[in-house]
């Protein structure tokens, strides 16, 4: 499972790809405006980092406007992945855009309808918001349960996206149902390597070195 930053703060994403194991980031118009800088400097500045799939929200809320900005977000570098909102306008402009050759991030997923709609209209990736869900009352993971299976019966190539994730245990199950990749914020992605057996096993380790003769 590829496993995505969700954030527009540069600083966070420059510490995850220095440790490797960064495959790729999402931002939304929320997120760009927490960062208080401009939306095309952000995701430049990321995706010359060398990140693959840097994924860039259209705010548009007809096709024909979406497919305008999704045309230019595209044009920006090769590394950037169009988001269209889950709506009707939005799967039209999906499948311009698609049909293109532009790489689509349908967002705002809440239902396994909704999902199989974004795969039928050729997006690349599709992200169902599982913490909203689960805010809600609503098991997000059985949706992301009932989307693997769906694009399995039919073979869709759609990549399924897990995103709103809250905590590690969202990521956790993400792989276990083989979601493709899961975006979470920095505060989560913090913690996966962490574990107190760890840090005392090695500080055990490195008491027990200073005993070992040298030289
Ligand atoms: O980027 C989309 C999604 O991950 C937003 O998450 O925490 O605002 O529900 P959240």
């Amino acid at each position: 499972m590829k496993l995505f930053l969700d954030t527009a703060e540069f600083e966070e994403i420059r510490k995850m790809w220095a440790m490797g194991i960064l495959d790729g980031v999402t931002t939304n118009p929320s997120l760009v405006a927490k960062s208080g800088r401009k939306f095309e400097d952000v995701i430049l500045e990321i995706c010359k980092l060398g990140v693959p799939s840097v994924s860039a929200e259209v705010v548009s809320t007809t096709a024909e406007g979406m497919v305008s900005e999704g045309r230019h977000l595209r044009g920006l570098h090769p590394s950037i992945y169009v988001k269209c909102p889950m709506t009707p306008e939005g799967l039209k402009a999906t499948k311009t855009l698609a049909g293109e050759g532009t790489r689509v991030n349908v967002t705002l997923v809440f239902s396994a309808n909704q999902a199989l709609l974004a795969a039928k209209v050729g997006a690349a990736y599709v992200s169902p918001f599982i913490g909203r869900l689960d805010d809600q009352g609503q098991d997000g993971m059985e949706l992301i349960e009932d989307i693997v299976t769906i694009y399995r019966n039919y073979h869709f190539p759609t990549q399924i996206l897990v995103a709103s994730v809250r905590h590690p245990i969202h990521v956790l199950d993400a792989a276990r149902l083989g979601a493709d990749i899961c975006t979470m914020p920095f505060a989560v992605m913090e913690k996966l390597p962490q574990h107190p057996l760890t840090d005392i096993g090695l500080a055990r380790f490195l008491k027990d070195w200073e005993k070992v003769p040298k030289g």
